[in-house]
């Protein structure tokens, strides 16, 4: 008799945002006359750069020519996006990264759920609330959990990111081997500081431990004092890995590419206490279940690097930012208690209320999407997060909408 692999019976029915797709297609069907403003889940709207088009239309020309035509690639990526990222991601801002260091895959949500396999069952984990689900949701069905007790699973350190602390978890007293931070931060748009990031990572170096750190929003960042990338921080190489993005820097979200970043000087431990560099485990678990993202969109990710690339990404980023400002104003005149949207795209907003009910209400009151905080996690309660992910025309008709609703 086949049986199921039962982590998955503790798991919620449905992924957040497929949960949240269903109750707007509901709604759509019953309503088609009142269609509803996207600002729930973090999809961009806005074209590729031209540069990115360029790119892509001078790749696919290769592609229809045998003499320049490309079968299967390095399944870690080409060398010239690998050695791109190295230089300007990094070595621009002072890391030194080197370009087979780099792992180029079709998005950080596949990397961040599928990093965990690398490490053993039993290691004690450590995972901000509120957070993108998919560092718990992973983890759960990959067995590091008990059952879920009251909103959270058994066996999982919560880092509780609240008001209190300026939603920036300070290291806890307990230890933790896999820790997941996420900043510029999703859901709800915080950030760390130079020091915040060095207190996590000596916290790691002391215990060992290795911290997961995505990036993916890096781009929004716009204080010259925040870090961008974990590896600012001195002696990070030993003990991180980056995950980083095209899809929110230069509206990659359906084209699919992002690359992840695995340092040499990495180790993990086994059972009797050996060293093994982590790199070459995800190298194995990369080559051996991934074929490489097509080079045509590895062709356009590299556009991003070019002086035009740089100035049209850091135009598109501006323009969500400009969205976010417009959010975050809109909803503080309302009364509401909003963080974020400053150096990150999203806006998370204290409704003060349960977090589902407030979205059905902005579903149904103000034909508007937002996404509910308690999705996040306990924390997230009594919260929505808001994208700024839309055009200007559907962001500023969703805010009016959104106070007509609550007038
Ligand atoms: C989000 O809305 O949190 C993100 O778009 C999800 C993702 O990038 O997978």
């Amino acid at each position: 008799m086949i049986r199921i692999n039962e982590n998955y019976t503790k798991l919620k029915a449905s992924y957040l945002f497929a949960d949240i797709a269903k109750r707007v297609g509901a709604y759509t069907a019953a309503n088609p006359q009142s269609p509803a403003i996207r600002l729930g889940i973090g999809d961009v709207t806005e074209p590729l750069p031209p540069a990115c088009i360029d790119a892509l239309h001078a790749a696919t020309d290769e592609m229809a020519n045998r003499a320049t035509f490309k079968g299967y690639g390095p399944e870690q990526g080409y060398g010239f996006l690998r050695e791109l990222v190295a230089a300007s991601d990094y070595a621009e801002r002072g890391c030194r990264i080197e370009p087979d260091e780099v792992f180029i895959s079709d998005g950080s949500k596949c990397d961040c759920g599928n990093i965990q396999e690398i490490f053993a069952t039993d290691v004690r984990l450590a995972i901000p609330d509120p957070v993108y689900p998919v560092y718990v949701d992973t983890n759960v069905m990959a067995g590091r959990t008990g059952a879920n007790v009251d909103g959270r699973y058994e066996g999982i350190l919560y880092l509780d990111s609240t008001s209190r602390n300026g939603y920036v978890p300070a290291v806890p007293d307990a230890p933790a081997d896999l820790i997941y931070l996420c900043f510029p931060n999703n859901p709800t748009g915080a950030v760390a500081t130079r020091a915040q990031l060095e207190a996590w990572v000596a916290y790691a170096r002391r215990n060992k431990a290795v911290i997961l750190f995505d990036s993916a929003y890096e781009s929004y960042i716009r204080d010259p004092g925040i870090p961008r990338s974990i590896y600012e921080i001195e002696g990070a190489r030993d003990v991180a890995i980056e995950f980083r993005s095209f899809s929110k820097i230069a509206g990659f979200t359906g084209t699919r590419c992002a690359y992840t970043v695995v340092p040499k000087t990495l180790m993990a431990w086994d059972r009797a206490g050996n060293a093994h560099p982590l790199h070459a485990l995800w190298n194995r678990r990369h080559t051996t279940k991934f074929n490489g993202v097509a080079y045509p969109i590895q062709r356009a990710a590299a556009a991003v690097y070019s002086a035009e690339g740089r100035s049209q990404t850091r135009a598109l980023t501006d323009f969500y930012l400009g969205n976010a400002r417009l959010i975050r104003d809109a909803m503080g005149k309302l009364g509401f208690a909003c963080v974020g949207g400053d150096n990150a795209p999203y806006i998370w907003v204290n409704v003060g209320t349960d977090s589902w009910q407030f979205f059905d209400q902005m579903l149904s009151k103000a034909q508007v999407v937002v996404t509910p905080g308690s999705g996040f996690g306990k924390c997230g309660e009594g919260h929505v997060r808001i994208s700024a992910f839309n055009s200007r025309e559907n962001v500023e008709k969703a805010l009016a909408r959104i106070a007509a609703a609550l007038a």
